[in-house]
């Protein structure tokens, strides 16, 4: 072991002191006092001593946030104190409402200038709870249902404004929200798309897929800000007022919102409420604009004393609100009507209108669902519409404007012809409104049938995107879906924006996909209706494509869960002719056209065989997933809420509402005891058990 000099101990020592200073100076006081540029030589000097002297590096040190830390599964955590959700109010009397309830059970008209709230934004991002032993980082959890949440301390510990020492030695839980600023939301999809990987739809699901990456290195790569506000402890530590929390929070070195400030009575409420409506919908107040998403403001009794007397209702503290807005709308130019293909040749419209900001994101298309929706919308281009955030992905035409039109609107042009294989275009059917191109052939359509093959929930084949597609398509590489198999390094490197590293990784994992089990090969033969469930159920009924391919609508019919006009889809998939050699190529390509181990896929009854299962609570020695997956591999249907029709209820720990309803329903209840005990001793499916089994 090497002799650390005392000088290097000392500088180390000082390097930390600083760089904290500097990152306190940054993100919690916004006023830096050094360039990026000096601070990051400091952080480089640090971080080579740390490699010289390993002995010297410490949990809190700020180079330990660039994670790396792999887990399997995310342990759950028990909240000390419940974490709630809040009211909403969405009007102006909705909020006076709350302050006259308020008023009322504190016995008192407000005082003079009515009661004192503090109020903040409403960041749209995902709530953590974040303990700090003696100063330093010790844990983080997800709200969960509130009571019980997930271990993410590894992912949180990587955010960059989150310090993992605090600037007092002090033991407290603190709450806050993870967010993604726009600008960094915007950065991170551009370089996704130079990467030719999918973009995120929104920063709100990022932000929460970030924080539940089992790879922390994952997490570190995105770029996550956190504003903590609020304290468990704050009775105990003396702190009286809500703004008190925020300034202890801040003194403690946490980043905090910087536009939270006390309000007096209802009038300050309501003109802070109105700025920030301003800012959310992109302008700027004094100055200021809203480099985040927010969904509303939260406005919180300051006084803290008197939270306690006030409670909770059923589900809500009484003592906070989130006011929100009507879902805001702004008005625009319909420039164009352009038509997007699916897997089975229906054609789309798609809005493309004149950018505008809403809600803090420039928008550039909408929806528009089918032609029928043209037709009710009543719109032409050039028209001035009304479009909104509907849901949160991508935003939706309400109607238009009443602004009268001029005359150089035109008619919304449809195509007569594929745009891309030039077939003529047929109307899809009765019901759905829309025109479809009915070559089988079409380029346009194999682009998205290649692109669902390699997804996520089918083959997944990582790294692969709807461009890799286009492109092997376009190059005349692949013809159909088995031509994937026969691609080699060599030609997918000579693809214009591949490097060599990222044309053998897509190779690699387009060859390991063979080895993907056989329900996921159902699901990419795009049989209509049969989704990832009901593929599960057929390959672990029949064991095998042949037997699919064999098995009769009566056959099909006789297996739970498969109802007539689903049996006769399938049946009537395998009776034709170019279905078949599609099956065919893929066996040739090498891919799994039975279950690994046949014999256990007979029809002998299974463990769970048809029950509807209900899992509950946390399960302390696996994640829900792995469980869920154990379930339906034996024969479960594993659902989300408890009925009537419920068969078992599994309840961990931490499980509420749906325990307490089958409890009323008198279904049949395991705890996690149970359940062990059921694992370790009936014989279950797969034979070898996965490392999480319990021991
Ligand atoms: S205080 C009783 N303050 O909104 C809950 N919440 O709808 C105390 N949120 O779960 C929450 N910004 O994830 C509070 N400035 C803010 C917030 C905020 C966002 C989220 C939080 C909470 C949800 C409640």
């Amino acid at each position: 072991m090497s002799q650390v000099p005392d000088s290097v101990r000392k500088e180390v020592e000082q390097l930390r002191a600083d760089l904290a200073d500097h990152a306190y100076r940054y993100y919690v006081l916004d006023a830096p006092v050094i360039s990026d540029a000096e601070y990051d030589r400091m952080y480089r000097s640090l971080e080579e001593l740390e490699r010289q002297y390993p002995e010297l590096v410490t949990p809190d040190s700020i180079t330990q946030k660039v994670g790396g830390q792999i887990i399997s599964k995310f342990e759950p955590v028990t909240h000390a104190s419940r974490m709630y959700s809040l009211e909403n109010a969405l009007t102006e009397e909705e909020f006076v409402a709350f302050d006259e309830r308020i008023s009322k059970m504190l016995g008192q008209a407000g005082g003079m200038f009515g009661n004192e709230y503090f109020c903040e934004p409403k960041l749209d991002g995902l709530a953590v709870s974040i303990t700090y032993v003696d100063g330093v980082f010790s844990l983080a959890a997800t709200r969960g249902d509130g009571s019980v949440g997930e271990n993410v301390t590894a992912n949180v510990r990587t955010i960059s404004s989150l310090p993992l020492r605090l600037r007092k030695p002090v033991s407290i839980t603190v709450r806050g929200e993870i967010f993604i600023k726009a600008e960094d939301f915007e950065a991170l999809n551009r370089s996704r798309e130079e990467a030719g990987e999918e973009l995120y739809a929104n920063a709100r699901n990022t932000a929460a897929g970030s924080i539940r990456q089992l790879d922390s290195s994952i997490t570190a790569s995105r770029p996550l800000s956190i504003y903590l506000y609020s304290l468990v402890e704050a009775t105990e530590l003396g702190v009286t007022t809500q703004s008190g929390v925020i300034d202890y929070l801040r003194d403690c070195g946490l980043p905090v919102n910087p536009l939270g400030h006390v309000c007096s009575g209802r009038d300050e409420v309501l003109a802070f409420h109105h700025d920030l409506a301003v800012m959310r919908g992109g302008g700027s107040v004094n100055g200021v604009s809203l480099p985040y998403a927010i969904d509303g403001m939260v406005v919180k009794l300051n006084n803290i004393t008197l939270w306690n007397s006030l409670g909770f209702t059923a589900k809500y503290p009484r003592y906070m609100l989130a006011y929100k807005w009507p879902e805001a709308e702004v008005a625009t130019r319909l420039n164009d009507v352009t038509f997007q293909i699916s897997r089975q040749g229906v054609y789309s419209p798609v809005a493309e209108l004149e950018p505008v900001q809403l809600e803090g994101v420039t928008v550039s298309r909408a929806t528009l669902h089918n032609l029928n929706e043209i037709e009710r919308l009543d719109i032409m281009l050039g028209d001035e519409v009304f479009i909104k955030r509907g849901g949160e992905v991508i935003p939706k035409i309400i109607g238009r404007s009443r602004r009268e039109r001029d005359g150089s609107e035109s008619v919304i042009p449809l195509p007569s012809h594929c745009q891309y294989c030039e077939t003529v275009l047929e109307k899809d059917s009765e019901r759905s409104h829309n025109l479809r191109c009915p070559n089988r052939d079409c380029q346009g359509r194999l682009v998205e049938r290649v692109a669902y093959f390699a997804s996520r929930g089918v083959m997944d084949i990582e790294g692969f995107s709807r461009k890799t597609a286009a492109k092997l398509i376009q190059e005349g590489l692949v013809r159909d879906l088995p031509d994937l198999y026969s691609l080699s390094a060599a030609q997918l490197s000579e693809l214009e924006g591949f490097a060599e590293i990222s044309a053998q990784n897509i190779y690699d994992a387009i060859q390991s996909s063979k080895a993907q089990p056989l329900w996921r090969v159902i699901c990419a033969l795009e049989i209509s209706q049969v989704g990832s469930q009901t593929a599960k159920l057929l390959a672990r009924r029949l064991g095998s494509i042949e037997k699919l391919a064999a098995a009769s609508t009566e056959d099909l019919e006789k297996i739970s869960g498969i109802g007539k006009v689903m049996a006769e889809d399938i049946a009537g998939w395998f009776r034709d002719e170019r279905n078949m050699s599609l099956v065919n190529g893929l066996a040739d390509a090498g891919l799994m056209m039975s279950e690994e181990d046949e014999d256990e896929t007979d029809s002998s009854p299974m463990l769970f065989d048809e029950k509807t299962v209900v899992l509950t609570g946390t399960i302390s020695f696996a994640s829900r997933d792995q469980i869920k997956e154990w379930l339906e591999l034996n024969g479960a249907k594993a659902a989300g809420s408890v009925s009537k029709k419920t068969h078992i209820v599994i309840a961990g720990p931490g499980a509420g509402s749906k325990l307490e309803k089958a409890k009323s329903l008198g279904l049949e209840i395991w705890d996690e005891e149970r359940l062990i005990e059921v694992m370790r001793t009936k014989p279950s499916r797969p034979s070898t058990k996965p490392d999480w089994w319990p021991a």
